[in-house]
């Protein structure tokens, strides 16, 4: 998710930062060997066991401030994709910031947003108290989830986790925290019979009016749940990492090969700025690839993990995972050339609405705009005419090059107070050069492939999309 997956990024980087205190020990590792070069070149992908249609809406942004607010002050939720035997259509909201999917937790129906750089699923808990990102109750309607919360009463399967405590801050301020359970969750086919989630009763959340939660598609140690009853008490030295659900549903043997999969489609401008909703905005999918057309330009590559003592993108055997992190070889665009282009610190995140990229990057790649895109401090993001010329973007990784369409550069961000349309680009700064910090490949480049995610073999095969 846009903001919420930086606001996990956030906490990764907290992690790392503990990682060298003495009460830090990461107790998920590697799961499998990693393969070779050789092995993974010849990967191939089954057809989806299930895909999920997903849907979803959020109110018209009339104004470029609210617009870009939105854009800003909340998490831009991923949508599914059908990996495997269950594919689910994805719908979009808030100018397609979220992707959202149906699913039920314990029988209950909910919209949840699709994150792959999260772990943990949640639902807001029927009664729940919603707060201020400033802490200061206010009432429930404001949280604006989409239904009342789950009531775990209502569930028959419904097992509590006592003496544990959920607790999860996101990048851009939200927070919930609460009780934690398990119970049966079932997205587009594809049901997992005892998954461990969420049930916060206290909730920060800015929300569309229609998510009442999320499900998180990362790694066991970027789970948010503590061994106290006391969710203020959070910290490293408790947390108890537990298996996510796409984890879940493998123990269980609820899907036939290891892989779920993400295809998002952009909506049309005219959408994006006008209709609040659009009911199929690509596929989830579990088992195998989503079922959209692709080109022959696939790869599959090796996830990084994170070094244990230093926090940066390490290889080393049993460096833990968190994110869907890779390593981009290069950015190619007019001006690229001369320019360190290469991050390994890169994470594919559906619930990022936009790219962020290192500072030298952006600020070559919004130059080669005609007219150049430029950086507004008032927005503190890259602005730019709705009509400008888009240079050609490549991203190279594992040594093939994927194209991010123009329609992905140039972002309605609704009309200035004297009835101007406004603009954003699709790729904005993500930061220094450094090696900790951490940048995202969000909707803006997973618009243009089909990403299929192995967090079993540690793997993730990136394809092509035909354009659309
Ligand atoms: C999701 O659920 C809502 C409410 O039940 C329904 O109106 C909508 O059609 C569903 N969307 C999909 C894609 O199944
Ligand atoms: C939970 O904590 C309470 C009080 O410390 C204790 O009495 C109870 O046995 C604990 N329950 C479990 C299942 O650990
Ligand atoms: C929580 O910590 C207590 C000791 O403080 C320990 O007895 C208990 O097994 C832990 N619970 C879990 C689920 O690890
Ligand atoms: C979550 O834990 C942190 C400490 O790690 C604490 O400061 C914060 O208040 C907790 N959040 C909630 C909502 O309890
Ligand atoms: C990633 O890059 C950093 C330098 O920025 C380097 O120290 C580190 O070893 C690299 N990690 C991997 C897995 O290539």
């Amino acid at each position: 998710m846009g903001f919420l997956s930086v606001v996990s990024a956030l906490s990764l980087l907290t992690s790392a930062s503990a990682i060298g205190s003495s009460d830090f020990t990461f107790t998920r590792r590697r799961a499998v060997a990693p393969r070779s070069f050789e092995e993974r070149a010849q990967t191939v992908l089954p057809a989806a066991d299930f895909s999920v249609a997903v849907s979803g809406k959020a109110p018209r942004r009339k104004s470029k401030s609210a617009a870009l607010t939105a854009l800003r002050g909340r998490p831009f939720p991923s949508k599914p994709g059908s990996g495997g035997s269950d594919t689910v259509p994805v719908a979009g909201s808030d100018f397609d910031e979220e992707y959202l999917t149906n699913a039920t937790v314990g029988g209950q129906p909910f919209s949840l947003i699709i994150d792959t750089g999260s772990s943990d699923t949640w639902v807001a808990q029927k009664g729940f108290n919603c707060f201020d990102l400033n802490g200061n109750p206010i009432s429930e309607a404001d949280c604006a989830f989409g239904t009342a919360g789950f009531d775990p009463t209502a569930s028959k399967t419904f097992k509590p986790f006592p003496n544990v405590s959920f607790n999860i801050t996101y990048g851009d301020g939200e927070f919930l925290s609460g009780p934690v359970g398990f119970d049966t969750v079932s997205v587009g086919g594809l049901t997992v019979k005892s998954q461990e989630i969420g049930v916060p009763n206290l909730a920060a959340w800015e929300g569309d009016g229609i998510n009442t939660g999320l499900i998180g598609l990362a790694f066991p140690d970027l789970t948010s749940v503590y061994n106290t009853t006391n969710p203020q008490d959070a910290s490293a030295a408790n947390q108890l990492p537990y298996d996510p659900l796409f984890f879940t549903a493998v123990k269980e043997r609820a899907v036939k090969n290891t892989f779920f999969s993400v295809a998002l489609d952009r909506g049309s401008f005219e959408q994006q700025e006008n209709d609040p909703y659009d009911p199929n905005l690509g596929f989830l999918s579990f088992g195998g690839i989503a079922p959209v057309p692709v080109t022959s330009t696939q790869v599959t590559i090796p996830v990084e993990g994170y070094s244990a003592t230093t926090g940066i993108p390490s290889s080393a055997k049993g460096s833990p995972f968190f994110f869907y992190t890779v390593n981009v070889e290069k950015f190619t665009f007019p001006g690229s050339a001369g320019i360190l282009t290469a991050n390994n610190n890169t994470i594919l995140d559906t619930g990022t609405t936009l790219d962020y990229v290192p500072t030298p990057v952006i600020k070559a790649f919004a130059k080669a705009f005609d007219p150049p895109a430029t950086y507004s401090e008032e927005d503190e993001l890259y602005l730019v005419d709705c009509t400008a010329k888009v240079p050609q973007f490549l991203v190279t990784i594992g040594g093939k090059e994927f194209s991010v369409d123009a329609k992905d550069q140039i972002l309605p961000g609704g009309t200035d107070s004297n009835g101007k349309e406004i603009c954003f680009l699709g790729t904005q700064d993500g930061g220094p050069d450094e090696a900790d910090n951490i940048f995202i490949l969000g909707d803006t480049f997973l618009h243009n492939v089909v990403a299929t995610f192995n967090p079993i073999q540690g793997e993730i095969t990136l394809t092509q999309r035909l354009p659309y």
